[in-house]
């Protein structure tokens, strides 16, 4: 099917890519978008709109073929769904917005659903396994204690891991709490105040402004963190947290992120199968991480390590 293969995958990422990274860039330029004549002018709008319409354009032609197998095969498709033969996992979010609302949502709504649950969940698990690797293979004592748990609690490393097996992992889960505070994939988040907002310290912020809240700085703020607050430790994990607010990698509040706990079990599966096969070590171009910041937080050379095979 088009809207589904591999080239269009790389194009769908592609286009995702170079948006943030144009996006990003104008949140740093406001002059540019203060007048809307002259924005729609700029090469700057000109790379947003062609990429939106790559990634609308993939997006809709799934949602449309789907459609089209409902229309012409419902039957099989319950059938799809429920027999014993087809696993779980290719029947995807979009079948069950279909399967439960396809008859009142439209395409649009379909489209935004899938561009939202696309670009909030992919970068973000991708990035923290990034600089998880990175710190691991920066501090053997601390990978070693992760390879010594995963063994622990798999018993045979050459096994898969199971669900069953991720909440046993309980020093690896510390490890990538710890690198998501010192790396929270989005380090700063917006928000539109829809009061008067009354700050502790008796400032008022107007209704109607926007705030950038700054999630990285929070998590390096000695007040919450103690003076080790650059050190990755995440024994620091395995205690009380400080306040619950004073750690929000993934937001907080009503419009929290809602894949957190999925987020966390694929990226613990992910990292537990890493450190069974390979041991992380260092890469001389990485020596010191280089932040850059691109929707995501992302680091300048690529996040590069190098692999041996345990
Ligand atoms: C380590 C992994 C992840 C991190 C650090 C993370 C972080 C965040 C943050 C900070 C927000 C708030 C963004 C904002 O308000 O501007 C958010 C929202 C969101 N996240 Fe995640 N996320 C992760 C994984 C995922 C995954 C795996 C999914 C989906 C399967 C997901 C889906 C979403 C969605 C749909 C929202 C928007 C919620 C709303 O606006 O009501 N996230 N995430």
């Amino acid at each position: 099917m088009k809207g589904r293969s591999k080239e269009n995958n790389l194009k769908f990422l592609k286009a995702f890519e170079e948006y943030c990274n144009v996006a990003c860039d104008l949140a740093f330029k406001p002059w540019c978008y203060i007048i809307d004549a002259v924005f729609k002018r700029t090469h700057y709008y000109k790379i947003l709109t062609k990429n939106k319409i790559i990634m609308s354009t993939i997006v809709n032609e799934v949602i449309s073929y789907k459609r089209n197998i409902i229309k012409q095969n419902k039957d099989t498709i319950e059938c799809d769904k429920y027999s014993d033969s087809k696993s779980e996992k290719e029947f995807s979010i979009l079948d069950n917005l279909l399967e439960d609302h396809g008859d009142t949502i439209t395409d649009l709504e379909l489209l935004e659903e899938i561009l939202v649950l696309a670009l909030g969940g992919t970068d973000t698990s991708s990035v923290t396994a990034c600089f998880t690797a990175l710190l691991l293979a920066r501090h053997p004592d601390i990978q070693e204690k992760v390879y010594q748990e995963v063994k622990e609690v798999l018993g045979d490393t050459t096994r898969p891991i199971h669900y069953d097996d991720l909440p046993k992992l309980k020093y690896l889960d510390a490890v990538l709490k710890e690198s998501v505070r010192l790396y929270p994939p989005a380090p700063i988040i917006g928000r539109l105040a829809d009061k008067d907002v009354t700050l502790p310290s008796g400032k008022i912020i107007p209704k109607g402004t926007t705030m950038v809240f700054n999630i990285l700085g929070l998590h390096r703020n000695p007040k919450f963190w103690g003076e080790d607050v650059e050190l990755f430790n995440p024994d620091r994990f395995l205690n009380d947290l400080p306040h619950p607010a004073a750690y929000i990698p993934f937001s907080y509040g009503p419009r929290n992120c809602i894949g957190y706990k999925y987020g966390m079990l694929s990226l613990k599966s992910l990292l537990a199968t890493m450190v069974s096969r390979y041991e992380f070590l260092p890469s001389p171009v990485s020596e010191t991480f280089r932040l850059e910041f691109k929707v995501m937080l992302k680091e300048y050379n690529n996040f590069q390590i190098r692999l041996r095979q345990r």
